[in-house]
Formats: structure tokens, sequence, C-alpha cells
């Protein structure tokens, strides 16, 4: 019985029990306050000595959208590193093609076509992957589309299918492999959000919130795995780029190309990469950018508007 529910008729005794559960109360918020100072510490240290790179030699690494930008650069570095790379596109011709350079260089990968929006399609498409290839070890959510004009010009379809795509695709790819990581204890999931799920953008009204909602699942996954009995050594990285210069932002605009500038494929996929094997759990691409916009966050609406108008980046509606 705890002590709030326990009332004797002796009132002596119930000041002593109030005394005690008010001790024990103190005792919690020490202990928290001294936790809260070591993570801080460890935080600190963690940035002047970062965390070895885990290596993803003899991984199965499904990558979704490995046929171009993003995707294919993660299919092609992750392969360098030793890992055995799933390659899955819906445009079957460019996921053949990574995988063919991959093999040129001696490296192993293997192309499934798949539309990742399509749950039979995908749960059919993991089995052959299990069978023919093995159980895959770290997944790798990238694909996604992105169409841009006002909110009231996107026709119903579209914005169905960015939500098919930049959403509900997390939900089949990890119902397929999401229970064998947890099972074997093991396992990493990546997912491409974007800075667009961070901060509300002009054209991109669905986008943005296909985003914010992969930095939801993502960040609820994490936290249902980490009360699980077992605690299982699943890991969750979420990673939220600006403008990557792959042709999937048709008409990107910023004012200050220096300090925001356009980050090639190959430099995001090689920041993708350090955020997994480093296992940290949300990263902007350029660094930093995130943790600015929470500080920023801080501010009135107002001086948050101010500073968007100032810096004038977005993105050009697309007819
Ligand atoms: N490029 C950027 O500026 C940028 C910025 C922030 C976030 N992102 C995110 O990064 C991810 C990759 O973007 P990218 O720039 O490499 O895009 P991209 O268009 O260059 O490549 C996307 C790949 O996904 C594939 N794909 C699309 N629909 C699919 C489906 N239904 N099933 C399987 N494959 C499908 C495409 O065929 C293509 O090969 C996306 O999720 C995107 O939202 C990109």
């Amino acid at each position: 019985m705890s002590t709030h529910q326990y009332q004797s008729k002796d009132p002596k005794h119930n000041m002593l029990l109030k005394l005690y559960s008010t001790s024990i109360l103190v005792l919690d918020i020490l202990l928290l306050f001294l936790k809260i100072v070591y993570s801080l510490l460890e935080g600190l240290f963690r940035t002047i000595v970062p965390l070895a790179e885990k290596s993803v030699e003899g991984e199965i690494v499904l990558v979704t959208g490995a046929g171009h930008g993003i995707g294919k650069e993660l299919a092609l570095q992750l392969a360098q590193l030793g890992a055995t790379v799933v390659c899955w596109d819906i445009n079957a011709d460019n996921n053949e093609h990574t995988c063919r350079e991959l093999a040129r260089m001696g490296f192993r990968a293997r192309a499934f076509a798949c539309d990742v929006s399509n749950r039979e399609q995908v749960m059919e498409v993991a089995k052959r992957v299990r069978t023919e290839v093995g159980e895959v070890t770290v997944v790798v959510n990238n694909a996604g589309i992105m169409p841009c004009h006002p909110f009231l010009q996107h026709r119903p379809e579209e914005i169905r299918r960015i939500f098919d795509i930049n959403v509900m695709a997390h939900f089949w790819v990890l119902e397929a492999f999401l229970p064998a990581m947890v099972e074997r204890n093991s396992g990493h999931v990546v997912a491409l959000s974007s800075m667009a799920g961070v901060m509300g953008i002009p054209n991109l009204v669905p986008y943005c919130a296909s985003k914010y909602a992969v930095r939801g699942l993502m960040e609820a996954c994490a936290e249902e795995l980490r009360e699980h009995p077992r605690q299982p050594d699943v890991r969750f990285t979420t990673v939220c780029p600006f403008i990557v210069d792959t042709g999937l932002c048709k008409k990107p605009r910023t004012r200050f190309p220096n300090l925001l500038a356009f980050v090639p494929p190959k430099k995001a996929a090689r920041e993708i990469i350090h955020a997994m094997r480093t296992n940290q759990q949300e990263v902007s691409i350029p660094k930093g950018l995130i943790n600015l916009n929470h500080f920023l966050r801080l501010f009135p609406a107002k001086a948050n508007q101010l500073i968007k108008d100032f810096m004038d980046s977005g993105v050009e509606s697309i007819d």
C-alpha cells in the first residue's frame, strides 16, 4: 500500500507518514537533478570528444528511394563501408543502375522494385529480401516526394500521395522489419524528415505536415521501446535536411547561400551515415540548424517572423 493511500486514526502517525513521503519526494528530486547535471556534462563531453562511429560492416541495410539523390548516395557509401545494401525504389531502372554501379566496384547490393506506399507490396518484397538476402538490420526510410504549390492548389489525390509515400510508407516498412529487430535486440531505423518538418514553409503545406509526422512517429517509437520491458537496443535517427541539391526541390531560394548552402547529396549522405553510426536521435543538415530553430522558438512569434523574413529562404511554387 502506498503512503498516500494509508490513513491512520492516529494524527501523529499520519504526520510521520507525510514527513516520510515528503522526504522520499525530496530525495527523488535531488537524484533527478544529479542525473540531469550528469547528462548535461556527458553531452558537453561528447561535443568535445565525439562517440566513436559504430561499424556497419556485415549489416544488411535497406535504403528506400535508392535509385536517385540522397538514397543513391547512401547506398553507395554504406556499401563502401562494408554493408550489404538492399535497394528499393519505385523506379526499377534507376534502382538497378545504383546496384550495377555498386556491383562494378565489387560491393554487395541487391535491387528490388517496390512502391513503398503500397503495404501489400512492401510485405511481399520484404519476404523476398528475407529469403534472398537475409534479415535487414538497418532500415533507412528515405523515399519521398515534394510537390510545391500553395495549399489550396494541392489536389486531394496529391495530398494523399504525399502522405502515402512520406508517412504511411514508414509505417509499412517498420511493420515489416521492426519486430525482428526488437526480437533480436538490435537494429537501427533512420528516417528522412526535413527542416520542413521543424518549421512551416509556404508552398509546402502537405509536405511540411508529412515531415512533422515523420518526426512524431520516430520519437514516439523510440520512447515506446525505451519503456519496453526488455529495452531492446534498437536505435532511431531522424534527419532534417534543409536543401539538398538533388532536384527534388525544384525552385529553392536562399538569401544567404554561404550561411544556408544547398548541400550536395554526397555530403548529406555522409552526415546521415555519421549520425546513424554515432546513434544520434535527431540531426539537421546543416548541423545545428534544428537547435537554432528550437532556441528561436523561445522568442515571441513576431520575432520569429521577422527573422524568417530577413533570411528570405524558401521554395517557389511549381505549376
Ligand atoms: N532534396 C532535398 O532538398 C531534401 C530536403 C529535406 C528532406 N529531403 C528528404 O530526403 C528524402 C530523399 O530526397 P531526395 O532529394 O534524394 O529525392 P529524389 O527525388 O532525388 O529521390 C527520391 C527517390 O525516391 C523514389 N521514390 C519516390 N516515390 C517512391 C515510392 N512510392 N516507392 C519507392 N521509391 C519511391 C524516387 O523514385 C527517387 O529515386 C526525401 O524523403 C525528401 O523528402 C530532401
